[in-house]
């Protein structure tokens, strides 16, 4: 894999090892990033340079699904330090509005820059002469500058696929020149929201005085990097919309949407929400919503249930110790106080389901809970809308996520306000049909021509021409 011209670079390969499969086979990786960025890969013969997820053990580069995929190693030191550390209890909180308090620790920085220095070293390794470099997420900030000291010739692309926070939180941050210098290495930085580049650039000028005009930031010569321009703006990202339409025509899966509706009982409505287990997600106010709602009467337990997927996620941090247990406790009060024998008010899964399961569960249901407190897009949203292709179903979606700029006919809610969220879940279960067929036409015509395809070859396309012509842009 010494001489190729197209290098993706994310903490995560797009497969990890399953540690409970005896047969030690490989298994798709959780999260959005892999989702949407698995299907651009497999269109483009590169290499994709990440984590297995399995510490201090080597793995050879590796194809699957035409993939080429170059492994990194980690210690469980590594793991401790830059990724439960610092990439999950310091950037992931502090970048999601501080809903849980970020740790500062100089161990973890530390740790943090040795990482990112290995993951450079193997793109400058990897990498053919003039190649693009695409490097993903807040896992990997200062790969851009370190690939670009290494490596001048070669075209860097950056994407955060998470919030970048308002500057009056970034600023706590330590080591958030190193982490603006780290980015701005990139040719093109490339955010979720127009909202996030805003932030970015305002960092950049609030703390290393550098002038931006428009997205264009100026990089002065001097100061570890030469002289150039920088692109910061917004691509929101989307999915791979025809695979899921395509999945949602299946008659079997079709069929076990059926069955699913019939396993739990049949009734009027069938409430979703799909989510990793984390803190950001809203799904204890999503809870606390729906259970106010049934012991208020205004919801019947003989005519609606939730069912609820929390994917285990980041297992080891306290952080998602508690809210795993605060959502178990919620799921186990409603259902203690609502439920009869023979019929459950939320059917609570902690598990990861295959692609297909997850379609007919999309299929299966009514309505859509997405009630995230910070989301960077929310590919679950878009997902929903695109397996709708009858136009039924509603979507509830709170406007802390950048899929809310899309999805703009979906019922709007704010999750931090119980009472604004009970009247939205209302809302949509009692929206009548012609509405709801209006509104998800309209979503769905909006994911169709908004695809993860097309989302990567615009930012590839502006990659190129910003790299050939740095001198137009600004
Ligand atoms: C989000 C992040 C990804 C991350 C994923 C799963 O989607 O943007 O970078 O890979 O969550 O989290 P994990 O910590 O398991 O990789």
């Amino acid at each position: 894999y010494g001489d190729s011209d197209f290098v993706v670079v994310a903490n995560r390969l797009p497969v990890d090892r399953d540690p409970a499969e005896e047969s030690q086979g490989w298994r798709t990786s959780p999260g959005g990033l892999v989702t949407a960025v698995a299907p651009v890969m497999k269109s483009q013969e590169g290499a994709w340079i990440g984590w297995t997820g399995v510490p201090d053990v080597d793995f050879d580069p590796f194809t699957i699904d035409g993939m080429h995929l170059v492994p990194v190693t980690l210690t469980s030191e590594d793991v401790l330090r830059y990724y439960e550390g610092f990439s999950n209890a310091t950037l992931w909180p502090l970048y999601h509005d501080v809903i849980v308090p970020p740790e500062f620790h100089r161990t973890w920085w530390d740790s943090y820059v040795q990482v990112n220095e290995r993951f450079a070293a193997k793109v400058a390794e990897v990498a053919a002469e003039g190649a693009t470099v695409w490097v993903h997420d807040y896992q990997l900030q200062l790969v851009p500058q370190l690939v670009r000291r290494m490596r001048p010739d070669l075209a860097i692309g950056f994407f955060n696929h998470i919030p970048f926070p308002p500057f009056e939180l970034f600023a706590q941050l330590p080591w958030r020149d190193e982490i603006l210098r780290g980015l701005l290495g990139a040719d093109l930085v490339g955010f979720q929201r127009p909202a996030d580049a805003a932030n970015f650039r305002r960092a950049v000028r609030g703390r290393l005085n550098f002038t931006t005009k428009g997205s264009t930031v100026a990089v002065p010569a001097g100061d570890v990097l030469s002289a150039h321009t920088v692109r910061a703006e917004a691509f929101p990202i989307s999915i791979d919309t025809p695979y899921l339409e395509e999945l949602a025509r299946d008659p079997k899966i079709i069929e076990r949407a059926r069955q699913i509706r019939e396993e739990v009982g049949n009734p009027k409505v069938v409430m979703l929400g799909v989510d990793r287990m984390d803190y950001t997600k809203g799904i204890r106010h999503r809870l606390k919503a729906f259970g106010e709602l049934l012991s208020e009467g205004k919801l019947d337990i003989e005519d609606i249930v939730l069912i609820q997927i929390a994917t285990p996620s980041r297992e080891r941090l306290e952080q998602y110790k508690i809210i795993r247990h605060d959502v178990e406790l919620a799921v186990g009060r409603i259902n203690g106080e609502q439920a009869e024998v023979g019929s459950i008010a939320v059917h609570y899964l902690h598990h990861s389901y295959p692609r297909d399961e997850m379609t007919a569960f999309f299929l299966a249901s009514d309505v859509m809970l997405v009630t995230a407190l910070r989301d960077g897009m929310n590919l679950v949203a878009k997902e929903y809308v695109a397996c709708r292709g009858s136009d039924d179903g509603a979507l509830v979606l709170s406007e802390f996520t950048g899929a809310a700029d899309q999805l703009t006919g979906a019922v709007m809610v704010n999750p931090h306000d119980i009472g604004n969220l009970k009247a939205g879940i209302l809302d949509a279960v009692q929206m009548d049909e012609k509405t709801r067929a209006r509104r998800m036409k309209q979503m769905r015509k909006k994911v169709s021509t908004d695809t993860v395809s097309i989302w990567s070859k615009k930012f590839l396309a502006e990659l190129e021409a910003i790299h050939t012509n740095p001198e137009a842009i600004i």
